[in-house]
């Protein structure tokens, strides 16, 4: 910026900012002066300022977070980190002349930088401003920052370059910039920092591709070098060798290319090489072999070939994972040696011959996957010898011989998955009921014997698949106290005797397959627990009786085969209410008229081979009595309802066949928001229809868990992108706003991807559900208490003032409900669905004040709406106050018992009006606008009085945000005030 010929604005700017600060200096007589006014600017609203007293015979030496030197008392150092303050950056703090490190790390201090701002830190050794809700761009820093060591920003909002100035400071140590949303490239001035020790620039997702310059083997000081995710492109210069101090490497999630530098082999001081999910090819240099404080290597997911040799399995790896690349040959028996091995991953490759035989003796192997591979021979002995062995997964290889009888007193033991192997003999008894077992997966294998009913004792097993072996006998009664089963597959067995009728006790099950086998007696007829029962394939048995009529009333299921079995009886006309995607009755005995629901050709094959059937509608079956001369009109209708129908079942059927794996175009982007440690593959192949958790406006909902365990709600949005223009609107609608927020009370973006087949947004999953779902659910868990009920409120309200006041531009969100208020772990409210969000700038760009298009959900939209059909922040606030009444009274905006025409705000406020203002006394429940409060406070709660009082009081901040008026509104910043001078002083 020029200096020489001001325009007259910043001229005044300028005045105006020198006139401040000489105001600002004037006072500065003291540092106790400086803190207490650091103290009045800020919001403090856990209190952790409260001991910043003067004349409490504490000096500021003695006040939380100040340090001072012990020989002349002046202040050195502050730290306010995890204080949980809100308001600008105290700048002010700097004009304290003794102070050399000053700490806000993850607290909420909120704007912009700017170089001015800063310039009276420059005598600062550490600044430290990570975890904050910073925006903006990066400031100069002014060649004056000579003193600077540690500089960290990471975790906040900055975007833009990152300045060449930052390459300028003298003594600089320590730089993080982690976690922000840059948009330029790596900036090779940052290789000019001789001092530095620790450079972290890693996961920013949206810096642009750029190749890492040889000269960052300058920095020969380096130990922790943090570049994953910064979008690296190009080879990994040979020079990356000259950071012999380096301990730590880490450059994974870019798209780095070409083989792995042979010079990493002089790295002689790093313990931690991180490379995975990039585009490296070659083999393995030989030279890792020499790198002896090695301890984790992570080289997944890229194109790499050759063999794993003695000299690099030598190593004393804690972690080693080569998984995803193209490595073949044998591994090396000496890998077997190491004493520190916890966790080795070597799928996806072509490994082959028999797997080290000491595998597990030396160490405590705590994670082991080497499954897609063409490993033979026996599993090793040794694998639980540490008592440490928590996941085994060997699946899609050839191993053979009996699971070694060692694995049975395996009790650590919880994600097995053995599958589609040749291993053969029984299961020994104790390793059925491992206490631990979570998956239990051992299916297509050629084992024998029965399932011992010392399962029982596994009772956290979620899914147990044995499928496709030669298991025999009965199925253990046991079974049914695996009350955690969601998936139960004992196909393809020789398992006789009946169904345990018990089995219907398994209220999680989604996925009940059990075909072929020679189970006898009849279909268990308890079945209304089953509510999350999404398939029950029972065909291929020996099943007789009749089919339980209350199978039709299954909730979610959509897969039902019952097919060659002994059924008998008429086809329950209940079973026409499933929405059915596969329905085979087929080669039963069963007899009669069939159900009108079913009497359509799309079910026909699933009806065949029941001579008894008749059909009034059906060709291929044999007519019942029909009914005389129907009327045209009649015909007319009925083929229309049958072309409407085979339409939607083609329709589906075709969903189906996108959904289970018809070939995926490999055609489209990914993007991801924060670390990850899977591919666009694994999430698109994990959307099938047992994962299908809800399905909305915009697409259907996946709840996918990923190998690692992580758990993720992923939208598959409808339609293709380039047919659909509507669609695609709500897609980079969401992707652009989500992608950019951070914030405790938003739900996160994990990353989106989107392609001509593939246009899918994957969230965090939030466990709790939505706040509509709980609060007119059954069970309220804490929110039968109104302190959690007010910790919703206040967490929603935070979400959306940051929506309002701190996104820039501002983002209206359009649907602020319930249910798109979500509550995680610990029931923090997390605002979701930003499917209707759009920015208020575009629309203003476009000449309109306020949105256009349709938005909202009935009985949270403004009455202004109706007549204005515009949204705005107001808009959002009225929503707001809905969902607060909802907190309240527990019920719906539009419960019937309001009366016709009536929802819960004319409710609340029709109490209010007819209430009598004069209290009958004590005033106990007769707060806030004189409501009786007894009669709306929702039932189920059991309020004490000083909750009463709350209550009342969060009532008229409801009521304020439903005014019929946007004018009279109060804004979401104002609606948190409001709410956070309820608390009565002391509670936190
Ligand atoms: C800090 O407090 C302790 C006792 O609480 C007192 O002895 C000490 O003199 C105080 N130090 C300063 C610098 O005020
Ligand atoms: C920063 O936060 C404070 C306190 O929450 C608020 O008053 C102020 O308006 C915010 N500033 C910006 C630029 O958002």
């Amino acid at each position: 910026m020029t200096f020489l010929a001001p325009k007259p604005p910043l001229l005044i700017l300028f005045c105006a900012l020198s006139l401040c600060l000489s105001y600002v200096m004037a006072f500065s007589a003291g540092d106790t002066q400086i803190l207490l006014r650091v103290k009045a600017q800020l919001d403090d609203p856990k209190g952790k300022l409260n001991d910043w007293v003067p004349g409490s015979g504490r000096s500021p030496c003695n006040w939380t977070g100040i340090t001072c030197e012990p020989n002349n008392f002046s202040i050195v150092s502050i730290n306010m980190s995890d204080f949980g303050v809100h308001g600008a950056f105290p700048v002010r703090l700097c004009l304290i002349r003794t102070l050399q490190s000053l700490s806000l790390s993850n607290n909420y201090i909120n704007g912009t930088l700017s170089t001015q701002s800063l310039t009276p830190c420059s005598h600062l050794h550490v600044l430290e401003l990570d975890l904050n809700i910073l925006v903006g761009q990066l400031p100069d820093f002014s060649p004056e920052f000579t003193e600077l060591r540690v500089l960290n920003l990471e975790g906040n909002n900055f975007t833009g370059d990152i300045p060449a100035s930052f390459g300028r400071f003298p003594q600089l140590q320590v730089l993080k910039l982690s976690g922000n949303l840059f948009t330029g490239p790596f900036p090779p001035s940052l290789t000019n920092l001789s001092e530095l020790i620790h450079l972290s620039l890693a996961d920013n997702p949206t810096m642009k591709p750029s190749v890492l310059p040889a000269e960052i083997g300058n920095l020969t000081k380096l130990e922790w070098l943090y570049l994953s995710l910064t979008g690296l492109t190009g080879h990994i210069p040979d020079s990356i060798g000259n950071l012999v101090s380096l301990k730590n490497l880490d450059l994974s999630q870019n798209s780095l290319s070409g083989k792995i530098p042979e010079s990493i082999g002089s790295l002689r001081s790093v313990q931690q090489i991180e490379l995975f999910l990039n585009q490296l090819s070659g083999e393995l240099p030989e030279s890792i072999a020499n790198l002896t404080s090695l301890q984790n290597l992570d080289l997944s997911q890229n194109g790499l070939t050759g063999k794993l040799s003695a000299g690099i399995a030598g190593i004393h790896f804690v972690s080693l994972h080569l998984n995803d690349n193209l490595l073949d040959g044998s591994v090396p028996e000496i890998l077997a040696s190491s004493p520190d091995m916890l966790n080795l991953h070597l799928f996806n490759n072509s490994f082959s011959g028999s797997l080290p035989e000491n595998l597990g003796r030396n160490s405590a192997l705590q994670d082991l996957d080497v499954s897609t591979n063409k490993f033979t021979g026996q599993l090793p002995q040794y694998l639980c010898s540490g008592k440490n062995l928590s996941s085994l997964v060997t699946f899609g290889n050839q191993f053979s011989g009996n699971l070694p009888q060692t694995l049975s007193e395996c009790q650590s033991l919880s994600y097995v998955r053995l599958e589609q192997n040749e291993l053969s003999g029984e299961v020994p008894d104790k390793f059925w009921g491992l206490p631990l077992l979570a998956d239990l997966r051992i299916h297509n294998n050629r084992l024998n014997g029965s399932v011992s009913s010392s399962i029982s004792a596994a009772n956290g097993l979620v899914a147990l698949t044995i499928s496709g072996n030669s298991f025999s006998g009965e199925l253990p009664p046991q079974i049914c106290k695996l009350s955690e089963l969601e998936e139960l597959d004992v196909s393809g067995n020789h398992f006789s005797g009946e169904v345990p009728s018990c089995i219907t006790e398994l209220k999680k099950l989604q996925k009940l397959r059990m075909q072929q086998n020679m189970f006898t007696g009849e279909i268990p007829s308890h079945v209304s627990s089953w509510t999350q029962l999404t398939e029950l394939n029972l065909s291929k048995n020996q099943l007789s009786g009749s089919i339980p009529p209350a199978l039709g009333d299954l909730p979610v299921l959509n897969y039902l085969d019952l097919s060659d079995n002994f059924l008998t009886g008429e086809i329950p006309v209940d079973l026409a209410k499933l929405k059915l995607g596969q329905f085979n009755l087929s080669d039963n005995k069963l007899y009669g008229k069939i159900p009108a629901g079913l009497d359509y050709e799309p079910f026909a094959s699933g009806l065949m081979g029941n001579p008894g059937l008749c059909s009034s509608n059906m060709k291929p079956v044999h007519p019942c009595q029909r009914r005389k001369s129907p009327t045209v009109v009649l015909a007319i209708i009925l083929s229309i309802c049958v072309l409407l129908l085979v339409g939607s079942v083609l329709w589906y059927l075709k969903i189906r066949a996108q959904a289970f794996g018809g070939k995926p175009k490999r055609l489209y982007s990914v993007t991801s928001f924060q670390r990850v440690g899977f591919s666009g593959d694994d999430v698109l192949a994990s959307l099938t229809n047992e994962n299908l958790i809800a399905t909305g406006g915009s697409g259907h909902v996946y709840r996918v868990k990923l190998k690692s365990g992580q758990i993720l709600a992923v939208k598959k949005l409808w339609g293709g992108s380039s047919k659909e223009p509507e669609s695609e609107a709500v897609f980079r609608s969401e992707v652009e706003t989500l992608g950019r927020i951070r914030h405790g009370n938003i739900v996160k973006l994990v990353f989106c991807c989107s392609g001509e087949d593939c246009r899918i947004l994957a969230y965090e999953y939030i466990e709790n559900g939505s706040l509509g779902d709980v609060l007119h659910g059954e069970k309220l868990g804490p929110l039968v208490d109104w302190p959690a009920r007010f910790s919703v409120a206040l967490g929603s309200a935070h979400g959306l003032a940051y929506l309002h006041h701190d996104c820039v531009p501002a983002i209206v969100h359009r649907d602020v409900k319930s249910n798109n208020i979500l509550l995680d772990k610990e029931w923090t409210p997390r605002v979701a669905d930003f499917g209707l969000a759009k920015t208020l700038e575009r629309d203003v760009a476009a000449g309109h004040s306020s949105m256009s298009r349709v938005a909202g959900s009935y009985g949270y939209i403004a009455p202004e709406y109706a007549y204005t059909l515009k949204v705005t922040e107001k808009s959002d606030v009225y929503s707001f106050g809905v969902v607060l009444l909802e907190l309240i009274t527990g019920k719906r905006p539009n419960d019937l018992s309001f009366g016709e025409n009536k929802d819960i705000v004319k409710w609340v406020t029709e109490a209010a009006l007819s209430s009598p203002f004069s209290s009958d006394g004590d005033g106990e429940h007769d707060e806030g606008c004189g409501v009786d409060l007894g009669q709306i406070v929702d039932p189920r709660m059991n309020p004490s009085t000083s909750d009463f009082e709350e209550i009342g009081k969060v009532l008229s901040v409801a009521l304020l945000c439903t005014s019929a008026f946007p004018i009279n509104r109060p804004s979401m910043r104002r609606v948190v005030e409001l709410l956070k001078d309820q608390k009565p002083s002391g509670q936190k």
